[in-house]
């Protein structure tokens, strides 16, 4: 079993294997991706919306990001945990974002954290890089900058809008982040951003261009019922699967067929 790290992460993309990442908010989860050979677990702060049923990630907490990275780096041996930083977490000085990622490593085990940027965000993603804590760059549509961006919607499709895009990709490499995931970008775009620079691009919603692609498991299992974007192919249907046991127990407990003989105990 080799740890991956990093570098094995930026040593795929020159070997032109593929990289994989799915999020995972406990240790079970985190167990069971651990086992496939999945190359990177996210606690993203998408655990927001399917774990506290917040509207946006925006009201997401450091303290619960520690609290779900430390669950899931308890479940994993093999794939590099990454922990998001969320809002507010790291946009206020270098200090307390040099403070807060070092916690999440610290405290909550994970290997790197992800950062959602602008340009002016990129100094102090540089000040924890300088801190020796790795980091993947975070960009396109960026959940966390929701109202900036009016809404969930694709980013980079103006001539302006890719310079920029292609820009921050550029600074994100040069400060030394080593990948960066691009969220929501047309793949023409994608592949352009993927082929300029030396790090990986992990995509969702970008196109099939990108170094790896990257899913919420939620998702991908089918456990969101209504979150059907045209990117997300659903590998099972979880939603359907856990209601049809649900209603199963149930009606057997009403009808008084569980528990059977064989489920209980004698003297
Ligand atoms: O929070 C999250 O799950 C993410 C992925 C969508 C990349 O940022």
């Amino acid at each position: 079993m080799n740890k991956i790290h990093p570098l094995t992460i930026t040593r795929k993309k020159q070997e032109g294997k593929k990289i994989t990442m799915l999020t995972a908010h406990d240790y079970l989860m985190a167990r069971l991706l651990d086992e496939t050979g999945i190359d990177i677990i996210l606690v993203g702060d998408s655990l927001g919306n399917l774990v506290s049923g917040y509207k946006t990630t925006l009201p997401v907490t450091l303290q619960e990001i520690l609290y779900h990275s430390r669950a899931v780096s308890h479940g994993v041996e093999r794939a590099l945990v990454i922990s998001d930083m969320p809002f507010l977490s790291y946009h206020i000085s270098m200090e307390e974002a040099k403070r807060n990622a070092g916690i999440l490593i610290k405290e909550g085990g994970a290997q790197g954290v992800k950062i959602e940027a602008n340009t002016s965000l990129i100094p102090i993603m540089k000040s924890i890089i300088d801190i020796g804590i790795p980091v993947m760059g975070h960009l396109g549509f960026t959940p966390q900058f929701l109202y900036q961006l009016g809404g969930y919607r694709i980013q980079g499709k103006t001539r302006e809008s890719s310079e920029m895009l292609m820009k921050l990709a550029k600074d994100m490499e040069t400060i030394g982040c080593f990948s960066i995931v691009l969220e929501l970008v047309p793949a023409q775009l994608s592949e352009q951003i993927s082929k300029s620079i030396s790090i990986p691009t992990i995509g969702i919603g970008a196109g099939p261009h990108c170094d790896g692609q990257v899913l919420v498991t939620h998702d991908l299992l089918g456990m969101t019922e209504n979150f059907k974007p045209k990117f997300l192919k659903q590998y099972a249907k979880l939603n359907n699967t856990i209601k049809k046991a649900v209603r199963s127990f149930k009606k057997e407990v009403e009808d008084m067929v569980y528990p059977g003989k064989e489920h209980s105990f004698s003297l």
